[in-house]
């Protein structure tokens, strides 16, 4: 014997422990610790070095952990034995494998069924269930289990709204099962996660096994307080004089009609190009969807077919799931960087070991504040899930403890700002931690710089952020009026810079001391002043030394300036440091009224949102969210889903969350839903 089997054989043992002890992990105690991916990477090394191995040393090849189906049930539920076994999927990822799958039932099918017709479905990413109707009453419902033997749960699915404790219309067999998946929506499993949080409770890396651990509980009570939703995807034994339906999906139709919920988004009588176009479009709008898949099912549309195409041992020959990137994953979280922001918030972000998320490679993450990062106890060092789905930010859920190396520590948030050293404040009631030294602090005077350069405000073109870097490094810009001192020579002997982008730059910035009020007020990044609150505060005050010298009173008074813009605006002005800076300005600046000559820029201002670009969170009071957001496309604004620095406007409705903290961090112009409500009625028109 070589020592290369003996290598093998050890390897082997080695994988099948492992895939063993990640199967109770995910399917008994829905709570993994390694991703999806990593998983099927196991179970597909360990199906190879069974292969490699041949029939002789393979002889006890049905005991690979590869071969199984889901874990045994939990020892603490009743059984439940299934009269049809409950089978899994073989997953392919390729258009390939998918054209190979339809080539092998093509060859395998009598001519009568050629060529296959398929349905295809999402994969709901939840638990398997099957559901006992007997004379239409709901009497057994039981997990997959092992496939043969699953976990009795009938009294925590009675709890489910979603699944009918008898069935609607008539002609149902005596005996019907129905196999579906039970699932958690994304709002739901935030509210769920959120929930457990604040409580200091285990929070759930997905929604998966969020819906499995509500599921799988001894007490039927705790199901109930969770919120379940189910959807069918086929038959388990149907008993009756009457014939089943011919196709799958008239059988789908016919649970529908008895009170059943089934998956809308479905392909029907579909052929392999199609089914595969289908699959393209759902991976595309995967995000949309109100709840997680983790890929499609495609099954041969006629039942008989699927009868001949038959089953190997753990999956059915007639179908296959069709799997898309993974959603959550695990990685390191190599450090916790602080950033500070223009408005002095103090942001920790995760540098994470870089790691494909959805598809997506993902180095960074925001930990919103020093909050979260207490609430989920993350630790520099740790193992983390990240998630990236319905949404573009990808987010840390929390830490995997089974995977946390001894020895690591609590992280501290900084007590000084990780830029100028001085010490950091925190308002009672907010979440952010600041850096009030705004002035002398440099990492928020880049940020300050930038902004005022920026398009949206005195847009002086040649002035992006790595030439910002470059001046800062150099020591000639310290804060903004130090712009407007640089002089040729200064920039000649910078890295990169010849004669010619140097003139450039120059006449930027000297086109730029002409410019209207309300761009240069905007440029200042007060706090709550975006570019519409800007324009408003020009207009009102017509100049810059009126605006200064105005009280809150004043300010209060002023058409479109609430309470906190006020606030702001004054508490801005009366900062001896940013008092003095804009005075410095205006002796390098000639600003222009707005409603003179330099008001061109707003020509395309006569739509409210024209040029900006709108977030809308928390619930409205009258408007549904698509109609709000029509409505701001109509009035020429552009619509996103996360706050970045590029959001001009969060407009905060009823429970606004995160995205409303993250406007405030951020700086960003914040409407109350009441406010844009009544913005738009002075729109009506439009
Ligand atoms: S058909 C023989 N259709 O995925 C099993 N399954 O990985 C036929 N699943 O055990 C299953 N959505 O729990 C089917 N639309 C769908 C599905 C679906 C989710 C689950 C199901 C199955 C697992 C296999």
């Amino acid at each position: 014997m070589t020592s290369e089997p003996i290598d093998l054989l050890r390897q082997r043992e080695q994988l099948r422990e492992q895939v063993a002890w990640h199967q109770l992990r995910y399917h008994r105690d829905d709570d993994p610790d390694i991703s999806d991916q990593e998983y099927d990477a196991l179970v597909a090394r360990l199906s190879a070095i069974d292969a490699a191995l041949g029939p002789s040393l393979a002889a006890d090849a049905g005991a690979s952990p590869a071969d199984r189906v889901g874990a045994p049930a939990r020892r603490d539920l009743r059984t439940i034995t299934h009269r049809v076994q409950m089978l899994s999927l073989q997953n392919i990822t390729e258009q390939a494998e998918l054209e190979a799958f339809d080539r092998r039932l093509a060859g395998l099918l009598p001519s009568d069924f050629l060529p296959p017709r398929y349905a295809v479905e999402p994969k709901i990413d939840g638990l398997a269930l099957s559901i006992r109707y007997v004379e239409g009453r709901l009497v057994e419902a039981a997990t997959r289990g092992d496939g043969a033997v699953g976990e009795d749960v009938t009294a925590n699915v009675q709890t489910i709204a979603a699944i009918p404790a008898a069935l609607e219309g008539i002609g149902w067999p005596a005996v019907l099962e129905v196999r579906g998946e039970v699932f958690m929506r994304r709002d739901d499993f935030l509210r769920i996660n959120e929930r457990h949080l604040q409580r200091g409770e285990r929070i759930f890396a997905n929604p998966r096994n969020a819906a499995a651990g509500s599921l799988r509980q001894l007490d039927p009570a705790i199901t109930a307080s969770r919120p379940l939703s189910f959807m069918a995807h086929g038959l388990g034994e149907w008993a009756a004089s009457l014939p089943l339906p011919d196709t799958h999906s008239h059988a789908m139709h016919q649970l529908s009609r008895w009170g059943i919920p089934i998956v809308a988004r479905r392909l029907e009588s579909a052929t392999i190009d199609q089914a595969w176009a289908f699959l393209a479009g759902l991976a595309q709008d995967r995000d949309g969807l109100d709840f997680e898949i983790d890929g499609a099912v495609i099954k041969l549309e006629s039942l008989q077919a699927q009868k001949i195409a038959g089953h190997l041992s753990r999956a059915p020959r007639f179908a296959m799931a069709f799997k898309f990137p993974a959603q959550e994953v695990t990685t390191r979280l190599l450090a916790i960087e602080v950033q500070v922001g223009r408005t002095g918030a103090l942001t920790p972000v995760a540098r994470l070991e870089p790691v494909s998320v959805g598809g997506v490679l993902v180095s960074n993450a925001t930990l919103h504040n020093p909050g979260e990062i207490a609430r989920k106890d993350l630790r520099e060092g740790d193992m983390v899930w990240v998630r990236r789905a319905g949404d573009v930010i990808p987010e840390v859920v929390g830490p995997v403890l089974s995977r946390r190396p001894t020895g690591l520590v609590p992280f501290a948030f900084p007590q000084r700002c990780p830029s100028c050293g001085g010490g950091v404040v925190q308002p009672p009631g907010e979440a952010v931690v600041r850096c009030p030294s705004r002035q002398s602090c440099s990492a928020q005077q880049r940020e300050v710089v930038c902004h005022f350069v920026g398009r949206r405000a005195m847009d002086i073109d040649g002035l992006g952020e790595k030439m910002v870097d470059q001046l800062f490094e150099a020591g000639l810009v310290r804060r903004i009026s130090d712009l407007y001192r640089l002089r040729f020579e200064d920039l000649i002997g910078l890295d990169r810079q010849g004669p010619k982008s140097v003139q450039n730059l120059m006449s930027a910035i000297e086109a730029s001391r002409e410019a209207p009020l309300s761009r240069f007020l905007f440029g200042l990044g007060i706090r709550h002043v975006g570019e519409r609150t800007a324009q408003d505060l020009a207009q009102a005050f017509g100049s810059l030394d009126a605006l200064m010298a105005a009280g809150l009173d004043g300010l209060l008074a002023a058409p479109d300036v609430g309470p906190v813009v006020s606030q702001a605006v004054f508490d801005f002005f009366r900062d001896p440091a940013e008092r003095e800076e804009v005075m410095r300005l205006g002796q390098h600046l000639r600003l222009t009224n707005d409603q003179g000559p330099g008001r061109s820029y707003l020509r395309d201002g006569a739509l409210p949102f024209s040029g900006q670009t709108v977030v809308l969170t928390g619930a409205l009071p009258s408007l549904s969210r698509d109609d709000a957001a029509n409505r701001v496309v109509r009035l020429g604004g552009k619509v996103t889903g996360s706050v970045s620095a590029k959001t001009s406007l969060v407009v905060a409705g009823e429970a606004a969350g995160s995205k409303l903290d993250r406007a405030m961090s951020l700086g960003i112009r914040v409407m109350t839903g009441e406010e844009f409500e009544s913005l738009l009625r002075t729109h009506d028109d439009d």
